[in-house]
């Protein structure tokens, strides 16, 4: 379902880890929908090149690079947004990393790895950006993931990280229940990945993700859609695909099944990227 073309008119919006995949499609669809916007990414080179592409549709982009799992470059990057745009109405915790590896395999700094990124770094930015939120009624919205439902065999910190999301997301909705923010969790399905997607290995070394075999993947700008769709709606909880929904109320609704389903697709999920 298209969002209607003034939604998101003259709004800013920061989206961490905007520099590619489903972060740039929220962007550039922001930007032809007439929102400002802040991109981010570590790399300085590709946050430029995001940027200059976005120049095309609009001249109200800029871009700042850093880490969101150093808290002082989040609060450098929300006053950014504020110095550059006068304002802040939408927070979009999307930069993530994906991990994959045995937990018994796994050393503790890559599991702390994916916990700095997946979950401080969206930690850290939403403290830095609440009280101008509070005070433009914004938005915030946390990226989730299918694998965060429940514990997945060979996930076990990207499993972790994206459960502690919801659980962070639940906390801060109650708590905002009368401010006027919105907080929301989206869950994307499968999208497609860039052809230079990393993920950590047991070590924490980045390295390039292989094609998901026989998976058939939602492309980034449908993906893309259903975010803007969740923040026009101000839905809590919202999928970028029937399959992701289905997944999780299955599991809500039959807990122990699930997890016996999971046992007994072990091997086939322990295969996927
Ligand atoms: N693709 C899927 O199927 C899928 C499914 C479920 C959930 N998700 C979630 O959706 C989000 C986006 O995924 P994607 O597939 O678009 O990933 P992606 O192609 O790897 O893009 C991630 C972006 O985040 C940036 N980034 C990574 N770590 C960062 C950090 N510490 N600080 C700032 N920026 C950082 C990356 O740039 P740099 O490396 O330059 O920092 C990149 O621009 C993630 O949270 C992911 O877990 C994706």
């Amino acid at each position: 379902m298209p969002t209607s073309n003034h939604a998101f008119r003259d709004r800013v919006v920061v989206i961490t880890g905007s520099a590619q995949g489903i972060g740039y499609a929220v962007a550039e669809m922001l930007a032809s929908r007439g929102a400002y916007l802040i991109l981010n990414a570590r790399r300085s080179e590709k946050v430029a090149q995001a940027k200059a592409k976005l120049l095309s549709i609009t001249p109200h982009v800029d871009g700042l690079a850093g880490d969101v799992s150093d808290e002082s470059f989040t609060q450098e990057l929300v006053r950014f947004a504020i110095e550059r745009f006068g304002r802040l109405d939408i927070l979009i915790n999307n930069a993530g990393v994906a991990a994959g590896g045995l937990f018994k395999d796994t050393q503790g700094h890559a599991f702390r790895k994916v916990i700095d990124i997946n979950l401080l770094g969206s930690v850290y930015p939403t403290l830095a950006a609440l009280p101008e939120l509070t005070k433009t009624q914004g938005s915030i919205l946390f990226i989730g993931s299918v694998a965060g439902f429940a514990g997945l065999p060979r996930f076990a910190a990207y499993s972790s990280s994206k459960r502690a999301l919801v659980n962070l997301a639940e906390s801060l909705r109650t708590e905002c229940w009368d401010e006027g923010v919105f907080v929301g969790i989206h869950y994307p399905g499968f999208t497609e990945n860039e052809a230079d997607k990393t993920t950590l290995d047991p070590m924490g070394r980045e390295v390039v993700l292989q094609k998901r075999p026989g998976v058939r993947a939602l492309s980034r700008e449908q993906t893309a859609t259903k975010i803007l769709n969740q923040l026009e709606k101000r839905r809590f909880r919202m999928y970028s695909s029937k399959s992701a929904m289905a997944v999780d109320v299955f599991y809500r609704w039959f807990p122990g099944l699930f997890m016996r389903l999971i046992v007994l697709f072990r091997a086939r999920i322990m295969a996927m990227q």
